[in-house]
């Protein structure tokens, strides 16, 4: 090391003027982006297992009084500056069920959105929907007017004793029917969320739902584990021992074939419980969330992550639009996360979208990731959950099927053994808690 002692220079710019150039001009002004998440809280009756905050609603559509809560929701966060400061890349509609909103409810909140915030140009709008009646040709027709991006079913199974005896309330009739109006309407990317491990579910049950999504071909297919949630209705009969679950490694089981066969038919895993057609139908939400942008909330019991802040709204939709009658912001607790869960969080979800770019991670943070959790790497590199190349760590098979329990190893000490209220599986079949 040389130190050149002159006293040459006064320093009062670094990096230095000369590195001003025409190319940065052009995203000088550019805008952050931030996700916003819409939430609707009701459904027309509601399934067994669901955990989601939504109320039965039977076939009445959206209360009046919960949209306009929303209307005023939208109002005051959308004026706040450091939000006018920021771009959408993404409008979220979810729930509950956003197809029970009515089209002319659909337009007013579209139209509230669109005037109030910041969109990109590219922005992915997103819609959530239950394969059955209320998801018809004029409101579909109308979200292409808005230009939807993605559609997502809730399909949760294609077996029909599998859906009756886990309380879903449609059937597979009614999710091919409501699939080929959307395909007919042309969606451009259309999502099917499938559940492994429902009660009555068995292994041929599970493969002939997964081939009958292969001749429908939509670009994006969901997994998710069926989780006992200590609120549903579910856990209350599970409790009581009116039926059996297989057991967390038969269901593992499932999901490795299941994720095994779709690849094997040109699927590519785009995080640790989804796959996609090709690249370009990865869900844009999501990812950039996943990546560490910014995600606002709007609705009863929604979920923010801000400036580094999670916070929520108020869960109780009653207490919710009060709050918003009375000019109160509805959020009602908050968490300010420390550097060390922000790094954390970004290799857990880095992890989940199963290829973790090092450098990425490396140059925001400024230092080397790999070498602060060598240990961790090394033993999921191991036992053969992820594979670590020059660039990426990318999830093997076995890692996406595990995805949720290996990233827990990057869990500060304290929040390790922390899991969300819901029953465990036995490992045997049969055994009830
Ligand atoms: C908010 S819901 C989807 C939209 C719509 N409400 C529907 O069900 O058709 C999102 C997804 O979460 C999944 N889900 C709901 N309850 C679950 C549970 N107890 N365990 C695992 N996944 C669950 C389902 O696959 C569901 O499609
Ligand atoms: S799974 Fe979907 S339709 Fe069923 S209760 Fe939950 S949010 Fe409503």
């Amino acid at each position: 090391m040389e130190l050149k002692l002159t006293r040459e220079d006064f320093i009062n710019q670094y990096p230095l003027s000369n590195n001003l150039n025409k190319k940065d001009l052009l995203t000088l002004w550019n805008k952050e982006g931030f996700n916003l998440y819409i939430h609707i809280p009701y459904c027309t009756k509601r399934c067994k297992f669901c955990y989601y905050k939504s109320l039965e609603h039977g076939e009445d559509s959206v209360p009046d009084e919960y949209i306009q809560a929303l209307l005023k929701e939208i109002e005051m966060v959308s004026a706040i500056p450091q939000i006018q400061a920021k771009v959408a890349s993404s409008i979220y509609f979810g729930g509950g069920t956003p197809t029970k909103l009515t089209s002319y409810q659909i337009q007013t909140l579209m139209d509230k959105i669109l005037s109030s915030f910041n969109i990109a140009a590219d922005c992915e709008l997103c819609f959530e929907a239950r394969p059955a009646a209320e998801t018809d040709e004029e409101k579909l027709c109308l979200l292409m007017d808005y230009g939807i991006k993605r559609l997502s079913f809730g399909a949760q199974s294609l077996d029909d004793q599998v859906l009756e005896d886990n309380g879903r309330n449609h059937n597979s009739e009614s999710f091919y029917r409501v699939f080929d109006l959307a395909r007919k309407i042309g969606i451009p990317s259309i999502n099917v969320d499938i559940m492994s491990g429902m009660v009555n579910q068995t292994f041929e049950s599970w493969m002939n739902t997964i081939d009958q999504l292969l001749d429908l071909r939509p670009e994006n297919i969901a997994i998710y584990k069926l989780e006992l949630y200590l609120n549903s209705e579910l856990y209350k009969q599970f409790r009581e021992q009116k039926f059996t679950l297989m057991s967390d490694d038969e269901e593992a089981e499932l999901v490795t074939a299941g994720f095994q066969k779709l690849m094997d038919f040109g699927y590519i895993a785009v995080t640790n419980f989804s796959v996609s057609i090709n690249k370009e139908y990865n869900h844009t939400h999501r990812k950039k969330l996943w990546e560490g942008e910014d995600m606002l909330g709007i609705g009863a019991s929604s979920h923010s992550c801000y400036n580094n802040y999670l916070f929520q709204n108020e869960i109780d939709v009653q207490k919710y639009i009060n709050s918003i009658k009375q000019g109160k912001m509805p959020m009602f607790r908050a968490y300010s996360m420390s550097k060390k869960e922000i790094i954390a969080r970004r290799i857990i979800f880095g992890l989940k979208l199963v290829n973790l770019e090092m450098k990425r991670l490396n140059d925001e943070f400024g230092f080397d990731i790999m070498a602060l959790f060598r240990k961790e790497f090394e033993y999921l590199q191991e036992n053969g959950f992820i594979e670590i190349t020059k660039t990426h760590i990318n999830l093997t098979l076995k890692g996406i099927v595990y995805g949720d329990d290996i990233v827990r190893l990057f869990y500060l000490p304290h929040q390790k053994g922390v899991y969300m209220p819901h029953a465990a599986r036995n490992k045997v079949r049969g055994k009830c808690l």
